[in-house]
């Protein structure tokens, strides 16, 4: 049994879709219950729903051999993992974001919220900035509206969540998509398998660009 960890909620679903759409159905998975495991034995695949951000542990740990986990969770976990293929769905991008009047370059130390204390840190030592981390856990666009912080670094998809709360994006970090990520150890025992169904992700990816 190959053991796929899936992100639970749209992206998961959507990265469902495209397992299924490459031979490894699992039909018991779209059944309405609070299931978190389900198997075809026949294809030998073991599907598990787990926290998003938890997915590059499982991975990592071997309790999945694969799975489907954000770059923005790559990155921050520093996972030990192999990053086999970028399924070019849950695209979205990290930056840093501010009220409309604030200005970064008039300060010596920045107050940075986050949930991403790595990335934001990663990001300021790059540009040589002195900052003040603060950590917090969601809802991050309310730190620099109630004064918390000055600036946050967030995940921005379609920008609403900035928009209605009057903030903007002051400067891009980086771009994020999913990614199919294997267990080191697994890569080498399972690896027929692996690679037949990262063959198969690829060539649905190249269809969905086009090319
Ligand atoms: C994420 C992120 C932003 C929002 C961005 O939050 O932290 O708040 O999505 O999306 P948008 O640009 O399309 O508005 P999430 O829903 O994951 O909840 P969170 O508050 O727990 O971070």
């Amino acid at each position: 049994m190959l053991n796929i960890a899936l992100p639970k909620g749209r992206l998961g679903e959507q990265v469902y879709e495209m397992f299924e759409h490459a031979g490894y159905a699992c039909p018991s998975i779209k059944e309405k219950n609070r299931k978190l495991i389900f198997e075809n034995v026949e294809m030998g695949v073991r599907y598990f729903w787990v926290k998003p951000s938890d997915v590059s542990i499982y991975v990592e740990h071997g309790a999945a051999d694969i799975g489907v986990a954000g770059k923005d969770i790559i990155l921050e976990y520093g996972t030990d993992v192999y990053e086999l293929l970028d399924l070019n769905i849950g695209r979205c991008k990290m930056a840093v974001a501010a009220k409309k009047e604030f200005d970064e370059s008039k300060l010596k130390t920045v107050r940075v919220a986050t949930k991403f204390v790595n990335i934001a840190s990663d990001y300021y030592a790059k540009i040589g900035k002195d900052i003040e981390i603060i950590k917090l856990n969601g809802s991050i666009e309310l730190a620099p509206i109630l004064g918390l912080s000055d600036v946050i670094v967030d995940i921005v998809e379609t920008g609403t969540t900035l928009r209605e709360n009057n903030l903007e994006v002051k400067s891009d970090i980086l771009p994020i998509s999913a990614r199919l990520i294997a267990n080191k150890a697994s890569f080498r025992f399972h690896n027929s398998e692996i690679e037949q169904i990262s063959a198969r992700l690829k060539e649905q990816v190249r269809e969905e660009k086009g090319i």
